[in-house]
């Protein structure tokens, strides 16, 4: 089966072809737009600005694209919901007129699902063993499921979710806390790039909010919180900070935000028995987080496989994933 997918749910106008072949998904071409630039100097994505950009770019990417493989698709696979309204409206205009003009089904996916499903991308469905414990941590989530699939059809899944925070997601509060430090917009890949360069420093050292709560469930406003107060008080004493105070603060920032997300994940992971263990969304691009979690499990007694998706731009929002999760939808509603 292949699928024409499209993303335009907050700042990347993104089109996929996606192919399954019974066995693995692989992307075919992927071609998008990112208006990072754009909403930098702004602090955030401004949703006005990012409807209209939307609008200009989604023909100039699909214009991009291979006019063969358009024509031979089985679908056309858009992001539901949730996003910005406005720019949701761009896919519901060129996702309906392509659906018509094909005469091909439109199959409408949950944002959270094309994040569950992008560890499937470039991968066989054989390949993971189940139950998955997974993490999907990003800008606009931050959840923890327990997955299994049927032994029969292994297209079908059954999702628990566990937790989720309680307030910001783990990609929000590494914005939030990036632009106290001083850089604009997006902050989680700076905050890692700050943290190499970061030491281990007692006196920063920030408590792990929430992390002895019995739940899944996660606060990283008081994360966010606990580097506001901590800037102040240095601001208050220093006046201004130095390159490598902002370091460490990133250092110990990143550290204690990773041993929050991966003793979650390794406690759900032990309680539900799981076999596999996968991190996606676009904090899963952070590397010190797939190394902690991969220390934590190989000083346990489970052997546990430990995935993140197969290529970085798999963990940001993009088309292709989309494509992933329309195929299973699309499948499990044909059956
Ligand atoms: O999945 P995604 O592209 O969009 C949403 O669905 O939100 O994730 C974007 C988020 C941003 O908050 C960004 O700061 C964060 O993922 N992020 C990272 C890293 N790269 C991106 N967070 C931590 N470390 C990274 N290396
Ligand atoms: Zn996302």
């Amino acid at each position: 089966m292949k699928v024409l997918a499209i993303e335009t749910s907050c700042d990347d106008t993104s089109l996929a072809i996606v192919e399954y072949n019974g066995k693995t998904f692989e992307e075919i071409q992927m071609i998008g737009y990112s208006q990072i630039a754009d909403h930098q100097d702004r602090g955030g994505v401004v949703p006005e600005l990012a409807s209209r950009l939307h609008s200009e770019k989604i023909l100039q990417v699909l214009a991009h694209l291979d006019k063969e493989e358009v024509n031979s698709v089985d679908a056309i696979c858009v992001t539901a919901f949730p996003g910005l309204a406005g720019s949701l409206m761009v896919w519901l205009t060129v996702g309906e007129m392509l659906s018509n003009f094909l005469q091909k089904p439109l199959v409408k996916v949950n944002h959270i699902y094309w994040h569950i499903f992008s560890m499937l991308l470039g991968r066989s469905i054989e390949d993971i063993q189940y139950p998955l414990a997974l993490l999907t941590a990003s800008g606009g989530h931050n959840d923890i499921y327990v997955i299994n699939h049927d032994e029969a059809d292994k297209r079908h899944f059954s999702m628990q979710k566990l937790g989720q925070s309680i307030d910001d997601a783990a990609g929000e509060a590494f914005d939030k806390v990036s632009r106290m430090l001083g850089w604009p917009y997006p902050g989680g890949a700076w905050i890692g790039q700050q943290a190499l360069s970061g030491e281990p420093s007692a006196d920063l050292r920030f408590k792990r909010a929430y992390l002895d709560v019995e739940s899944y469930d996660f606060s990283f406003s008081w994360m966010k919180s606990q580097v506001y107060n901590l800037l102040s008080k240095l601001e208050r004493a220093w006046a201004k900070l130095t390159p490598s105070m902002i370091s460490n603060i990133a250092y110990e920032f990143q550290e204690a935000m990773v041993e929050i997300l991966s003793k979650k994940l390794y406690r759900a992971a032990s309680s539900f028995d799981a076999k596999t263990i996968a991190i996606v969304g676009g904090v899963s691009a952070n590397k010190r987080l797939f190394e902690y979690l991969n220390q934590l499990c190989q000083e346990s007694w489970f052997d546990w496989q430990i995935l993140k998706p197969t290529k970085m731009v798999y963990s940001m929002d993009n088309a292709a994933m989309i494509g992933v999760a329309g195929i299973i939808q699309y499948l499990k509603e044909e059956i």
